[in-house]
């Protein structure tokens, strides 16, 4: 079975087919920026044009930077303030007339580390972070998730831990690996204080440079890169709309 998966961040959406039998992505994958202001009706425009570029008809899963709850947007950290109470799922379905699936964008992607990349078949407590414009985390308990768990909202160093440890903070702050490296393992480790993981699995645009700063992670627990790298968004949103089909 192939599904499109839609994974929108707060600075790049990226769509690709994907067969759910092996994860793999059975097109090119299409990268658009995120539109500012990023408010329903621009990404609803980007979602049209998504399906219009793939001539979709099936089944759409997507992963979306916010709170979802029974479809509804309950948080705006990285997009417009105007979806907070907004049915995103009501939305799309109403533009495209097709089955669609909307679920937390960090949780998409660790639904796929589980599935296919660097959580499979492991057991216990997994906690997938994934860094980019926000602070993003999954939680897994023997493979099943706790949905909408926002970690990135934690206080840390009296600010939220998103201001201080995500990969825009980077790049905000001009920081180096190494510099960088010291904001996020103290994230991780303060993570680490509250929940005991047995895993952390990073994802996000950083994942792809993870050899800077893997060697100045200090936590008790072992931590990965995402096997799928930035592509375990879009996985995982596919494998969220074939889980509800
Ligand atoms: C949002 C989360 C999202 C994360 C990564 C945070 O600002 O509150 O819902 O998963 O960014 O995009």
């Amino acid at each position: 079975m192939v599904v499109l998966g839609i994974d929108i961040g707060g600075s790049a959406i990226k769509a690709a087919l994907v067969q759910l039998e092996t994860g793999r992505l059975t097109s090119e994958r299409l990268s658009l920026p995120t539109p500012r202001p990023a408010t329903p009706s621009a990404i609803s425009a980007i979602f049209d044009q998504i399906l219009c570029h793939f001539a979709w008809e099936g089944p759409v899963g997507c992963g979306f930077p916010a709170v979802i709850q029974q479809g509804i947007v309950r948080t705006a950290a990285n997009i417009d303030p105007a979806w907070v109470g907004t049915n995103i799922i009501t939305l799309l379905t109403a533009r495209a007339g097709l089955p669609i699936v909307v679920i937390n964008d960090a949780d998409a992607a660790g639904l796929a580390e589980i599935r296919f990349g660097a959580g499979r078949g492991q057991t216990g407590t997994i906690l997938m972070v994934t860094a980019g414009t926000g602070l993003g985390t999954a939680l897994f308990r023997d493979g099943i998730l706790f949905p909408n768990t926002e970690f990135g909202h934690l206080q840390l160093n009296g600010q939220l831990a998103e201001h201080f440890a995500s990969a825009a903070i980077k790049e905000r702050m001009k920081l180096s690996y190494r510099e960088w490296a010291k904001h996020f393992d103290d994230y991780l480790h303060h993570l680490e204080r509250l929940l005991w993981p047995d895993l952390f699995i990073i994802g996000g645009e950083i994942c792809k440079h993870h050899e800077e700063f893997f060697p100045y992670l200090t936590t008790n627990a072992e931590v990965v890169p995402a096997a799928l790298r930035n592509d375990a968004g879009i996985v995982g949103a596919a494998l969220a709309a074939a889980n509800n089909a």
